[in-house]
């Protein structure tokens, strides 16, 4: 358990207790990592606390980030190295919910490649802070990440009912990243001949998510592009206190991690006011990798009908729902 920032602890720890709740036995240990630990003494995630990572199944992860840090310094440091280094290249965030001006619910699922895009760091910046500054941010695509990113789309797509897959790209402007993407994506196509294709430029799948969000099923799309789009996934399906993630390693050569897709919301930590409902969801979905899905589908459940009250009642009230 990496509790994290903010609201991160308080969060994991309702999230834990639902999982015992449902009746799984887990052992947990607690790292103390994020903004606060690094403040204390520069640990942000050192060799050593990386190496140990592996002897766990899995990692479950609050939020990261705090005000009196520069922002990127524990993002980079520890979340997307966490998913670089464990080579989590699928992050699958699920969205239920009916869209505000809609009268019934949408459900579906964003594949967000996890380990290259925008995200690796590509490019530096000269004369900083010169009237001569330069500052270039490359995109990083290789076949090889495009290719299993889409696979793994494909295969989720094909174990669904309706078998239906959108790429989400802007393959008309960045031409170069896109059409590796694309190409790719007709390729592997082939190899699927149940699973329906659709292709949305980014900007238009904002609409769509807005509009008509019930043409999707499984969207797959690259790293930055995802990390937007699930955020208004989020906010069009009962806000982004319900939004869950889950950052995978499908080999299964390292532990997963899962996360809420919100952030620390440092304005609210320590109040018990932060809503659990999204980390208990990213819960339910490392209890799926774990192959325990009849509590994962009973949290799911449980979740369902809102809750109000503080972070402790919302968990109390869930873990009450999932008793077996
Ligand atoms: C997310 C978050 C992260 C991201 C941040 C905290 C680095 O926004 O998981 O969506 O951009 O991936
Ligand atoms: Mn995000």
């Amino acid at each position: 358990m990496i509790g994290g920032d903010g609201i991160g602890p308080e969060v994991t720890a309702e999230a834990i207790k639902v999982v015992r709740a449902a009746g799984v036995d887990i052992d947990t240990t607690d790292f103390d990592l994020g903004g606060s630990r690094y403040l204390r003494d520069g640990e942000i995630l050192s060799d050593g606390t990386l190496d140990e990572l592996p002897s766990y199944d899995c990692i479950l992860l609050g939020a990261v980030g705090t005000p009196d840090v520069p922002p990127g310094v524990i993002e980079r440091g520890l979340l997307l190295k966490m998913r670089f280094d464990l080579d989590l290249y699928i992050n699958q965030r699920p969205f239920v919910g009916t869209a505000p001006g809609h009268d019934r619910p949408h459900e579906f699922v964003v594949i967000r490649e996890n380990t290259e895009g925008p995200y690796v760091g590509e490019g530096g910046a000269l004369r900083v802070g010169t009237p001569h500054e330069v500052a270039t941010q490359g995109s990083v695509n290789t076949r090889l990440g495009v290719e299993r990113c889409l696979r793994y789309a494909f295969e989720l797509a094909d174990s669904r009912e309706r078998k239906h897959l959108t790429l989400v790209h802007k393959t008309n402007v960045l031409t170069f990243a896109g059409g590796l993407w694309e190409r790719t994506f007709h390729e592997v196509a082939a190899e699927f001949p149940d699973v329906d294709t659709a292709y949305n430029h980014v900007d238009a799948a904002c609409i769509y998510f807005v509009q008509d969000p019930h043409r999707y099923d499984v969207i797959v799309t690259d790293n930055l592009f995802g990390d937007i789009l699930t955020d208004l996934g989020g906010a069009v399906s009962g806000g982004i206190g319900l939004a869950s993630s889950a950052n995978l390693n499908p080999t299964r050569t390292a532990p997963s991690m899962f996360e809420p897709v919100h952030g620390s919301a440092p304005d609210i930590a320590g109040q018990n006011k932060a809503n659990p409902t999204a980390a208990i969801l990213s819960a339910a979905l490392m209890l799926d990798f774990l192959g325990e899905t009849d509590a994962a589908d009973r949290i799911r459940a449980a979740c369902a009908d809102p809750v109000s009250g503080t972070t402790t009642d919302v968990g109390d009230a869930i873990a009450a729902r999932v008793g077996n």
